[in-house]
């Protein structure tokens, strides 16, 4: 298998923990009222206009509720344990192994990408492209949900559960990630931020809600002219 991006070590890693991730988190959802409702927003607004991409899917848990909700779902994934055990958990999602810096997947071909703690494990020069290569797989206008841990800590672990891995958690700040955002052609439209649930780690966690730029206006479009701002 290539090692795209240098990201053997986290593969493996993921590989290692993989059915007790999936045991320990696969209800997650259950106790997470904020990020159901963000996602619930992200089927609202994608209704039939195309399919959802979990990028870092893991074992697949938010990608099954996605499709729960009648949303066409294909969850990608770096580690081939993860994505075999979303494969057979969760038939109504497509799932695809591939690294998020040369994602298997068509230009323009998802309505909706979510990456749910899956960027923490990018290093700093990598987020930019993981973007870029985000917004080609969007449709214009097409919506990203980002999810990650604030702060400016790199913990690394070489024990996860019992099992050996050699694996970094980069926690970032919104107001780095977001400029890099808007550069790869992705509007910030939304920023939250929240304090872990009882049962979660014990950190700050920040979701950013974009929108891939439009595409150009042929010259003879229209102007609209300025509006009221109204509630
Ligand atoms: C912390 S887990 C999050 C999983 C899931 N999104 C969730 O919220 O439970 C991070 C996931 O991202 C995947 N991942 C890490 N780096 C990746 C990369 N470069 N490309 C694709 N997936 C990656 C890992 O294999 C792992 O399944």
């Amino acid at each position: 298998m290539s090692d795209v991006g240098g990201h053997d070590a986290v593969r493996r890693s993921y590989d290692q923990v993989a059915q007790e991730y999936f045991a320990r988190l696969r209800d997650e959802l259950d106790y997470k009222p904020l990020d159901r409702a963000l996602l619930g927003l992200i089927v609202e607004e994608v209704g039939s206009q195309g399919s959802i991409a979990d990028v870092g899917c893991g074992p697949g848990h938010v990608a099954g509720w996605l499709a729960d909700r009648s949303a066409s779902v294909v969850g990608i994934d770096l580690s081939p344990g993860m994505v075999s055990l979303g494969r057979q958990s969760y038939p109504r999602v497509e799932f695809r192994q591939g690294d998020m810096l040369s994602l298997p997947a068509e230009d323009d071909e998802f309505a909706a990408v979510i990456a749910l703690y899956s960027i923490i494990h990018l290093t700093e020069d990598e987020l930019q492209p993981a973007f870029e290569e985000i917004a080609r797989v969007l449709q214009p206008q097409g919506l990203l949900l980002v999810s990650f841990h604030m702060g400016l800590e790199v913990r690394h672990l070489s024990d996860w559960w019992g099992h050996p891995v050699d694996i970094d958690f980069r926690f970032l700040e919104p107001d780095s990630v977001i400029p890099q955002l808007e550069q790869a052609g992705l509007v910030v439209e939304t920023r939250l931020e929240r304090q872990n649930y009882p049962d979660e780690v014990e950190t700050r966690r920040a979701y950013v809600l974009a929108r891939r730029r439009p595409a150009p206006r042929p010259d003879s479009a229209p102007v609209r002219p300025a509006a009221a701002p109204s509630p």
